[in-house]
């Protein structure tokens, strides 16, 4: 049976929620490897101790079958590389930074993906939410479909460009 959780220990997920992110993020138009899943739990277990850190993980008997994380950013703060400044909604507020949000592909559809966002974004004190998506993913439309806006692109070098996309918290 499906259950929503926000983990009283985030970091003692890490692992399952690294096996699950290795396997939504080996499909294309990622085709993550094992040394991107090593950023990802580099970056998640630095990110649990960061102020405003949130996530929401679901799970079927147990096991992780999706989640979403991400933390609250100072007002002005934005995605490196972008080539549009924050507009000023972020730049007047603390805004909540998406970083990750993937459900296993046999759960997808079903309404799994929009509950960890609603969950996530629920009672945020921070106005605006943001992430950065990789254009050709599904998630981009699904992003646009749910409000989401795009206010720019953001250009990493040896990395994908990045639409970054900012909502209304609530
Ligand atoms: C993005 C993702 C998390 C969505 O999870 P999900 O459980 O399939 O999403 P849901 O079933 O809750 O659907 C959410 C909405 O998107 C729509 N949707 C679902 N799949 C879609 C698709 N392939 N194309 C367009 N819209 C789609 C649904 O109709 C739903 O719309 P509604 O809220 O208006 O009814 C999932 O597809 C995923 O893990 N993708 C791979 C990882 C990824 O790209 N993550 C985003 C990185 S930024």
């Amino acid at each position: 049976m499906l259950s929503y959780t926000v983990p009283s220990s985030p970091v003692a997920v890490a692992d399952e929620l690294a096996a699950l992110y290795a396997r939504v993020f080996a499909e294309p138009p990622y085709r993550e490897g094992p040394a991107d899943v090593r950023v990802f739990v580099r970056n998640y277990t630095e990110d649990v101790a960061h102020p405003g850190f949130g996530v929401v993980v679901a799970h079927d008997d147990g096991t992780a079958v999706g989640f979403g994380y991400g933390t609250a950013r100072r007002p002005g703060e934005w995605w490196p590389g972008c080539d549009a400044p924050p507009p000023p909604e972020i730049v007047e507020c603390p805004s909540f930074a998406v970083y990750e949000w993937a459900v296993d592909k046999p759960y997808r559809g079903r309404g799994v993906g929009r509950e960890i966002m609603v969950r996530l974004l629920a009672d945020r004190p921070e106005p605006w939410a943001t992430l950065a998506v990789h254009p050709h993913a599904d998630a981009y439309r699904i992003y646009i479909r749910a409000g989401w806006r795009q206010v720019g692109m953001s250009y990493i070098a040896d990395r994908p460009a990045m639409a970054v996309l900012i909502r209304r918290t609530s």
